[in-house]
């Protein structure tokens, strides 16, 4: 997000520093946040100037990327400014969400969006109206692909998400999956006989929850306007980061988003239970690939499919 009056915020993007900025022509830009002097890292904080200064030696660039000053260039005879400007990223949005690639051969967002804005806008969610809140950062000790495989199913929602599982129906027969061609949705329904603190009721009916390839995970939950998004990034073999940037609508009273940030939270703790213990099973060398029930667990198997294809 890049919220008035902000001109440019640093993100990491899986190991890529990126700089996202809003230019005077109300143009955003992504740039590779990485000085084409030495390799500095150019801005490490968000910002309100007119230009990205690098702090090692001072090289500073325009909002687009352009160099526009580099000391002592002037006793450079061949330097070439024009050659030096921060490498742009692909770059789109929808609604407040801010979307980069990391490399350049990406299709445009919105093919890759596909259906899943008119999937969001069918749950009762207007992403033009939804305000920031707060954002919930995590760091798992498991490896990515544990941590996605996790997210994809509620085959174990029954077993180790006691709370969500008195608000949420996750029998077989109640949860619903879906693949498409960029992302996978869960549906889950509230219980006719929910009980708990947090109260689902309100005019979205239901939960979905997205995972749009290659790594961001979108969460509806049931009562009224929220929805989270964020990226599940790898950080090494045994570790990724996560982070989750919650919105409501504006008329969601502090008392609700409470209750419903405390029920996502417990739900959060205890699949960070749940992967790290798999990463600990993973690393004794022993298992040889398992078992999926593709019944339950067909979002994993798209999934693996999905990765498949890349690899090879
Ligand atoms: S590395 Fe950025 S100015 Fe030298
Ligand atoms: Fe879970």
């Amino acid at each position: 997000m890049l919220a008035p009056p902000a001109t440019f915020f640093p993100a990491d993007l899986t190991g890529v520093p990126v700089v996202v900025t809003g230019d005077a022509d109300g143009d955003l830009n992504a740039l590779v946040n990485v000085c084409r002097h030495r390799g500095a890292v150019v801005c490490e904080a968000p910002g309100e100037r007119s230009t990205l200064q690098c702090p090692y030696h001072a090289w500073t660039y325009d909002l687009a990327g352009n160099l526009i000053n580099a000391p002592r260039s002037d006793r450079e005879p061949n330097f070439d400014p024009g050659s030096h400007a921060l490498t742009p990223l692909p770059i789109g949005t929808w609604g407040p969400f801010i979307f980069v690639a990391a490399t350049s051969s990406v299709p445009p967002l919105a093919e890759t969006l596909a259906e899943l804005p008119d999937l969001v806008a069918r749950a009762g969610i207007d992403v033009e109206a939804l305000q920031f809140w707060d954002r919930s950062e995590s760091q798992l000790e498991a490896n990515w692909k544990v941590v996605v495989e996790n997210f994809l199913e509620c085959y174990h929602c029954r077993v180790a998400h006691p709370g969500f599982n008195k608000v949420v129906a996750t029998g077989a027969d109640d949860y619903g999956l879906a693949t498409a061609r960029t992302f996978s949705t869960q549906y889950g329904p509230v219980r006719d006989d929910w009980s708990g603190r947090f109260d689902p009721r309100g005019p979205v009916e239901r939960s979905q929850f997205h995972r749009l390839f290659p790594n961001v995970a979108i969460n509806i939950l049931p009562g009224f306007a929220n929805l989270s998004i964020g990226p599940i990034s790898p950080r090494g073999p045994g570790r990724t980061h996560r982070f989750l940037d919650y919105f409501f609508g504006s008329d969601v009273t502090d008392e609700w988003i409470k209750d419903m940030v405390e029920f996502d939270n417990q739900v959060g703790s205890e699949d960070v239970a749940l992967v790290e213990s798999v990463q600990r099973g993973m690393e004794a060398g022993t298992h040889d690939g398992g078992t999926l029930f593709l019944d339950s667990e067909e979002l994993i198997a798209h999934f693996q499919a999905w990765v498949g294809e890349r690899l090879s």
